[in-house]
């Protein structure tokens, strides 16, 4: 049992106690973030005259041998030790000496490990970014390909009207830009630095607050010491933003699972991002879909905890908050997996063009258009509508498709019907005819293209630009 503080206890620490509260078995993966701010806390001390260069420098030296020996695995960061920050301080006295005494001057826990879960944070907004930059790119590749691949789209599951496959994954397209975007957000949000903060009501060492910051490429100090140390909000917008991007892949899962099937038939799953099943020889499961869509309660979940534990806080730091690791760990890893294989998925799989365009003929996909045929021929809305259900009616009794009536079987049902209602009611009509701004026309669905990839370059080129 390691840990930094006993002075005032007359009594060893109950080991079921001692194991309780220690949090090492989580917080090792923040050891990196750790040493950066243990490094730039250093360099502030010496400048504000509280250490002396040559203490300084060994300090930097002790921590920078301890980042490459944890790094190269020749120094383990067991359970001994409470937490990461025992962990570095007791293996700093152990390599330099009394000079490792001093690292923690000036600093808190609470606020060492408010920077230590901010830095943490930001570095894996950043890699989010990236997965799902790619994702839409990938999305935005597959637009260009279908702009013209009709299929139907569908409300309450069933057919309505003739869509492009462009149109159906430019809805996601645009769920996944606004997923980008409140990235970029918190990102902006929380970039300011708590470390200086202390216990909770800062310290009396004359701390340069905006050179921490700036070594630790933050916008600048955070403005509030207790705040500082007990702010888990940018936890909360990230598992909220993530959660909310669980729910898009989910969705998303949901219909490559139903056009996966063997009744639809929509697209077929490349064996890469399949399954098979133990007994059934025939089978080929969309498991990742299915994996994916699974997830999303784990990312709820965390969601829901780190709400539970904040809302009975009160001000400044209290222990409840060292629960809020190992559920952001776990959600960020859970969304990246899911990102990169839903990813790889989406771009390997067959896309069954002729199924999609079948699918669109029979069913009745065109019935708005042939109301909206009688309505330019003079007939009021609701007229036509009901003239068009029994069109539909006569249809399902013989079997057959709009399409298939002749001439004459239109003009028993109305007179208004000639020649034309059949270039009115093609599909690719009905589709081209749709060209306002966000409809599946193919002119609309250019536009809203080139735009997607202006935006796409545009953030392509920032690249991580906030570092
Ligand atoms: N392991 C703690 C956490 O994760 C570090 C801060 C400890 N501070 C304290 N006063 N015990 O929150």
């Amino acid at each position: 049992m390691a840990q930094l503080w006993g002075g005032r206890f007359t009594k060893e620490t109950d080991k079921l106690v001692y194991n309780f509260n220690a949090s090492i078995s989580f917080d090792r993966k923040f050891y990196k973030e750790d040493i950066e701010g243990s490094m730039a806390h250093v360099k502030m001390l010496a400048a504000t005259g509280v250490l002396t260069d040559d203490e300084k420098k060994q300090i930097l030296e002790g921590l920078e041998s301890i980042l490459a020996d944890v790094e190269s695995g020749k120094l383990e960061i067991t359970s001994e030790y409470e937490d990461i920050h025992s962990f570095v301080e007791a293996n700093l006295i152990r390599r330099i000496g009394d000079a490792g005494k001093k690292l923690h001057t000036g600093r808190s826990r609470n606020d060492q490990v408010a920077l230590d879960m901010k830095l943490y944070v930001r570095r894996e907004i950043v890699e989010l970014k990236e997965l799902v930059l790619k994702f839409i790119s990938v999305l935005h590749g597959l637009m260009k390909e279908h702009i013209d691949t009709v299929m139907p789209g569908f409300t309450h599951l069933q057919k309505a009207q003739p869509i492009t496959l462009a149109h159906h994954f430019g809805a996601y397209m645009e769920m996944f830009k606004r997923d980008y975007g409140r990235l970029c957000d918190i990102y902006e949000r929380m970039n300011y630095c708590p470390l200086g903060s202390g216990a909770l009501a800062g310290t009396t060492y004359p701390l340069d607050r905006d050179m921490t910051a700036d070594l630790l490429r933050f916008k600048g100090p955070t403005l509030n010491s207790m705040d500082s140390v007990s702010d888990r909000d940018y936890v909360i917008e990230l598992l909220s933003a993530l959660s909310t991007m669980m729910m898009h892949l989910s969705r998303f899962s949901e219909e490559i699972i139903i056009w996966n099937s063997n009744e639809y038939h929509f697209v077929e799953l490349d064996d890469a991002y399949s399954t098979g099943s133990s007994i059934m020889p025939q089978k080929k499961n969309p498991d990742i879909a299915e994996l994916v869509r699974g997830k999303t309660g784990r990312v709820y979940g965390a969601l829901m905890q780190i709400l539970t534990i904040m809302k009975g806080i009160p001000l400044a730091y209290n222990k409840d908050m060292q629960e809020d690791k190992e559920l952001t760990f776990d959600a960020i890893d859970t969304v990246k997996g899911c990102m990169a294989l839903f990813t790889g998925m989406i771009e390997t799989m067959k896309i069954n063009k002729p199924a999609m365009e079948q699918s669109a003929k029979n069913g009745f996909t065109n019935a708005t258009d042939a109301a909206d045929y009688l309505v330019n021929h003079g007939v009021p809305f609701r007229d036509a509508h009901g003239i068009v259900g029994r069109l539909v009616l006569y249809c399902i009794e013989k079997n057959i498709s709009l399409d298939d009536m002749s001439l004459e079987e239109y003009k028993t049902i109305s007179p208004v019907f000639e020649e034309d209602i059949y270039e009115a009611i093609s599909l690719k009509t009905c589709v081209e005819k749709r060209t306002t701004i966000g409809a599946p026309g193919h002119e609309a669905m250019e536009k809203v293209i080139l735009t997607n990839e202006s935006w796409l370059s545009l953030e392509l080129e920032k690249g991580d630009g906030h570092e």
